[in-house]
């Protein structure tokens, strides 16, 4: 396949490609096993079903990590893995170091953080923007990605977050960097935040979770900013229900996603710690143990859904667990949890759940990068140049697709080949 995801016509073709896995793939990811007895494809694939549900769980939590084909299962997971890979290359955007760096740059920066921006920084300093005023951090928490950027252009620093302790830190880290930043309290999601990008800014967002990061882009369009880099995250954290394409070609795609499907592209943990696993596993343990409580109790056919519950309740033992769920949802079990007759049945319930929720997984790349292009896709219609990539490995961050647009095409050399 044809990596480059640079002009319209690139963008838009991935677009179609990916909308048609999506939606003749639908079945496989809708639905999660965690809120259903059986899934819809089990009838059409019960090789499968049955080939998932005998994978031992420290082979599930390996293909949890690390998404990959499976030899133990059964087609069509490892032709939809094949097509989920090559629907989901893109190129690594071209970096180079940049000269200005000072050796202190990193001080109070967190280890997988500061390579994040390094890596950030150094894809921007690639693309030679030109022509931009100051630097401009949105949602920039400490400013640590703008005040690096203003360091290596020489440019002063404009950063916003709604939290002021944060805004503060940003102000005394730039002062003692020498940097001149102004960090400005205020919520992004207000209408009047798009001003704030006057002055030609050369404008980041790094992280800023879902509907925060597609208002940049917005305002970033409307405000003609010469230049933008962005990477997002948490992309189904958005105002409503009801996700709405920001592009047109996204909107004519019509995936038909909500807050809740957009979760799957966000839900993978990069390198569990064996602590992660275990905790994962009383957790998953726990939840079905309620579900099959609740279900030998009549209160609910389908798989009850838990909802969130506080850290500190997996901590104890199972039936107080259940005595103290029930109590945040002000109601008391009619008898004494049985343990020992639950339990086993939960776990046997929480390891199936895992091995069916593999072929989700599958279309979870896909459906991160599809709302990255639809993204992409939007600053094309307003007439920006526009390229799609990563600027760093999935073990520095899962969340490595970053889009950088310019003004004038000119503005904008390439990915890296
Ligand atoms: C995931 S952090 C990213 C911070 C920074 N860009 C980085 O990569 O280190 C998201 C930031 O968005 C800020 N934020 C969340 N909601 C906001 C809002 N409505 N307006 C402004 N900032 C917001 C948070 O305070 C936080 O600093």
């Amino acid at each position: 396949m044809e990596t480059s995801l640079q002009t319209s016509h690139d963008l838009q073709q991935r677009l179609t490609e990916l909308s048609l896995f999506m939606e003749s793939g639908r079945d496989f990811w809708a639905n999660s096993a965690l809120f259903r007895w059986s899934l819809p494809w089990e009838a059409a694939y019960p090789g499968l079903a049955d080939g998932l549900r005998a994978l031992p769980l420290a082979r599930i939590e390996e293909l949890e990590a690390s998404p990959g084909a499976c030899a133990q299962a059964p087609d069509p997971y490892n032709s939809l893995w094949r097509r989920s890979l090559e629907l989901s290359e893109v190129p690594r955007l071209r970096f180079e170091a940049p000269g200005r760096l000072s050796k202190w740059a990193h001080v109070g920066i967190r280890g997988r953080k500061w390579a994040q921006i390094q890596a950030f920084v150094g894809t921007v300093w690639a693309q030679n923007p030109r022509d931009c005023g100051r630097i401009f951090d949105w949602c920039g928490g400490k400013g640590h990605l703008g005040r690096t950027l203003a360091q290596v252009f020489g440019k002063s620093l404009r950063v916003v977050d709604r939290d002021p302790a944060l805004c503060r830190a940003a102000g005394e880290l730039a002062e003692r960097a020498g940097v001149s930043c102004e960090a400005v309290v205020r919520d992004a999601a207000e209408p009047g935040a798009g001003a704030l990008l006057d002055e030609a800014p050369l404008a980041v967002a790094l992280h800023a979770c879902g509907c925060l990061g597609s208002r940049f882009l917005a305002h970033a369009a409307e405000q003609r900013v010469p230049f933008l880099a962005t990477a997002g995250c948490c992309y189904h954290r958005i105002v409503g229900r009801d996700f709405v394409p920001l592009s047109e070609r996204g909107r004519r795609a019509d995936l038909r996603l909500d807050r809740e499907l957009m979760r799957l592209a966000t839900t993978e943990v990069v390198a569990p710690t064996a602590a992660n696993r275990s905790v994962r596993r009383r957790t998953s343990t726990f939840r079905a143990g309620l579900q099959i409580l609740a279900a030998d109790l009549g209160w609910s056919r389908e798989p009850l859904s838990v909802g969130y519950v506080p850290s500190n309740l997996f901590r104890l033992e199972f039936p107080a667990f259940c005595q103290a769920v029930a109590a945040r949802w002000g109601t008391e079990l009619p008898a004494p949890v049985d343990a020992a007759r639950i339990i086993p049945r939960a776990r046997e319930r929480a390891r199936c759940t895992r091995a069916l929720d593999l072929v989700r997984y599958i279309f979870r790349r896909p459906l991160e990068l599809w709302l990255v292009l639809d993204r992409a896709l939007f600053l094309a219609e307003q007439g920006r140049s526009v390229c799609l990539g990563t600027f760093c490995a999935r073990s520095v961050t899962p969340r490595n697709l970053m889009l950088c647009s310019a003004l004038e095409s000119s503005n904008f050399p390439s990915a890296a080949s």
